[in-house]
């Protein structure tokens, strides 16, 4: 039965599906024993047989936890994990999902026991602008080299900093660096070769330094709908991925994460000007599939080769999420904190 089960949820490209097991069962016994764990080196093993990652899921009955169809997550020890691949320093890129996202990677840390604080966050005045005096970080001579450039379209996304302590580990800490495209001028230097733009100035000089352990870049599909794809597609390859082979550090991991769905009916507020909005000629969510699909193309070599990371196609996994959507573009707390328990518990699985 439940094999008959898999094989019409495959055939059908039913993904998201509640599953008619006990409620809250999240590994029925048959999958979980007959699948292999969910890791990275899973998931970059199933890409280099069949060109696309194990998209289809399943959500258990109340909506706590999801799981690949095709392998299982399980459940680690996340603090041992941090200690033995030596993470100090998390980076977390994106937009103002990612906001959120680095909240709760906070709240993530707090449950195991770390003491998390808020030390620095972006004061942008006015708050489309970027804080020219967060990334200066004190340095006189690199401040009077910085000119704002674009701004952002979003509110709801200044950088910030957090410190995670505990007795028995080193400090973790969290940076959400705010980016709203993969090219852009938000911030660049005068006269300058080295950052001629805001992403160059990220990676070349403000975290050339220290360069963080674990890179979580979510590409704001969300706000890089409103160019056609065709610009995502001719300037990611040549511009930010090039960049970041370039910058990181072998020891370090970096990780490039599809868009989350959106949601028509929800757009409330300032969003409902949104609502069914056509994004050259395609729905929100549409265009962000198109795009994540774009990204994953794009990505495949690099991650066959091991170079860089991606995961899940996060608007397949999100798509059943109506009843934890916040305004069509934002979600509830739960859903970013159930993103990082399965992306933790997967990054962290060891064969
Ligand atoms: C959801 O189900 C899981 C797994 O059975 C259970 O551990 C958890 O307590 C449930 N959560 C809620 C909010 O009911
Ligand atoms: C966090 O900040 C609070 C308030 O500023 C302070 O009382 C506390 O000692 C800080 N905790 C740590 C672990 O730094
Ligand atoms: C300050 O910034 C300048 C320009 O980027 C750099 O050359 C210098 O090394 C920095 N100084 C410190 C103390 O980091
Ligand atoms: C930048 O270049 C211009 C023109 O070459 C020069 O006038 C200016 O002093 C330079 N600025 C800095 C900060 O080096
Ligand atoms: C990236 O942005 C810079 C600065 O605006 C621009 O000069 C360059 O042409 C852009 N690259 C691409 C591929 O669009």
């Amino acid at each position: 039965m439940c094999s008959l089960g898999l094989i019409l949820l495959l055939a059908f490209q039913t993904y998201d599906v509640t599953p008619s097991y006990a409620p809250g069962v999240m590994d029925p016994p048959m999958l979980a024993t007959q699948n292999p764990v969910c890791s990275n080196e899973f998931f970059r093993k199933f890409i280099t047989e069949h060109h696309r990652y194990p998209d289809a899921i399943k959500w258990n009955a109340n909506y706590t936890d999801f799981s690949p169809l095709l392998c299982h997550v399980r459940s680690q020890n996340i603090k041992q994990c941090m200690k033995r691949k030596n993470i100090q320093k998390i980076a977390v890129y994106g937009a103002s999902n990612v906001n959120r996202y680095g909240l709760q990677l906070a709240e993530t840390l707090k449950r195991i026991g770390f003491v998390c604080n808020q030390t620095k966050r972006e004061n942008r005045q006015p708050i489309h602008r970027i804080d020219l005096d967060y990334f200066a970080a004190g340095n006189k001579t690199l401040r009077s080299l910085m000119v704002a450039g674009s701004d952002y379209f979003c509110t709801g996304c200044s950088s910030y900093q957090i410190t995670c302590k505990s007795k028995d580990s080193d400090d973790v800490n969290i940076e959400f660096i705010s980016t709203e495209n993969v090219n852009t001028t938000k911030l660049v230097l005068k006269n300058s070769t080295v950052a001629p733009t805001y992403e160059h100035f990220i990676f070349d000089v403000y975290l050339k330094k220290s360069f963080p352990d674990l890179n979580i870049f979510f590409l704001p599909m969300n706000h890089i709908k409103r160019q056609p794809i065709e610009r995502f597609v001719r300037e990611f390859p040549v511009t930010l991925l090039p960049l970041v082979k370039k910058v990181k550090p072998p020891t370090s991991d970096f990780f490039f994460i599809p868009g989350t769905s959106e949601f028509e009916e929800c757009r409330t507020g300032g969003a409902e000007k949104y609502k069914y909005y056509l994004w050259h000629g395609l729905l929100a969510s549409d265009a962000i599939r198109k795009l994540n699909a774009q990204l994953f193309s794009i990505l495949e070599t690099d991650i066959i080769n091991g170079e860089v990371s991606s995961f899940l196609d996060l608007a397949e996994v999100t798509s059943s999420l109506i009843h934890m959507c916040a305004d069509g573009s934002h979600f509830h707390d739960k859903w970013y904190f159930i993103f990082w328990k399965v992306f933790l518990n997967v990054y962290c699985h060891e064969d």
